[in-house]
């Protein structure tokens, strides 16, 4: 029997396409989000095998109540895909408030929903958390400081969970996502990108390294020479870059 995987935001871009393709490889999957609208229109467009649940991962209790929720409803829970983030790239709103923000949603929201998981998946024995990282998390970048920072805290806080994992009498796996640039509303009207995935692409290539249970995958292969390439430039030489 196919499985069933939530995926945590899913209204637009990779998740909505991740959605649709496991979806279309034959899991019931349950998504979620903020924007009403678009789940319905997902529930529209899929039709059987689909249950949507409103969520803001900022919204810590809540967010495992909704969890939980959706749990119940699709009857369990094999796979869990942590895919909500925001980023500030190219935004207007920088500072402290837009940064903290960037850390609500993408580093305190995905930690109380991946350890939520983690617990969950020991009690029934068996499980996978995926967490949508970045590229971006291999280095600082002062364009994007909380962004990049955030998915270190993905990379290492999965990193752990992964290790945690093989000490489990508990099946467990941990794949970490590495994307480089995919097209989706986080990009849009960006400036000076290369290398820029289709989001239907970029889901097929999650949904396989899902099904084979990657440890890491980066989105597309290539993307790992640009992590290769960064880590051999000297620090003081990036610092001024
Ligand atoms: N696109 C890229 O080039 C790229 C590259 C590397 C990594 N990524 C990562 O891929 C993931 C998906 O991004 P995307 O590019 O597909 O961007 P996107 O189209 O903007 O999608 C972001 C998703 O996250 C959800 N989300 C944002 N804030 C949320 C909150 N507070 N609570 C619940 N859900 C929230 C959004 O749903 P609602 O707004 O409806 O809540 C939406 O479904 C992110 O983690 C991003 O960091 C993207």
């Amino acid at each position: 029997m196919k499985k069933k995987i939530a995926i945590i935001g899913a209204t637009s871009g990779i998740g909505r396409a991740l959605a649709i393709e496991m979806h279309n490889r034959g899991y019931t999957v349950g998504a979620t989000g903020r924007r009403l609208e678009r789940l319905q229109e997902l529930k529209q467009q899929l039709d059987t095998r689909i249950h949507t649940q409103f969520m803001d991962v900022a919204e810590l209790d809540d967010a495992i109540d909704q969890l939980n929720q959706l749990k119940k409803e699709m009857g369990g829970l094999d796979i869990i895909v942590l895919n909500a983030g925001v980023s500030n790239y190219q935004k207007e709103s920088v500072g402290r408030q837009a940064d903290l923000h960037v850390i609500d949603v993408n580093i305190r929201g995905f930690a109380n929903l991946a350890s939520y998981s983690f617990n969950l998946f020991e009690e029934q024995g068996h499980g996978h958390i995926v967490g949508i990282s970045s590229v971006a998390s291999l280095f600082g970048w002062g364009l994007n400081i909380p962004y990049n920072a955030s998915k270190a805290f993905v990379n290492t806080y999965l990193q752990g969970y992964r290790q945690k994992a093989n000490h489990s009498d508990a099946d467990i796996s941990v794949s970490t996502i590495l994307p480089g640039f995919v097209e989706s509303e986080m990009i849009k009207g960006k400036k000076d990108l290369f290398w820029v995935q289709e989001t239907e692409k970029a889901a097929q290539q999650i949904g396989n390294a899902i099904e084979s249970k990657k440890n890491e995958a980066y989105i597309t292969k290539r993307w790992r020479l640009v992590g290769w390439f960064v880590k051999m430039i000297p620090n003081w030489m990036w610092n001024r870059m």
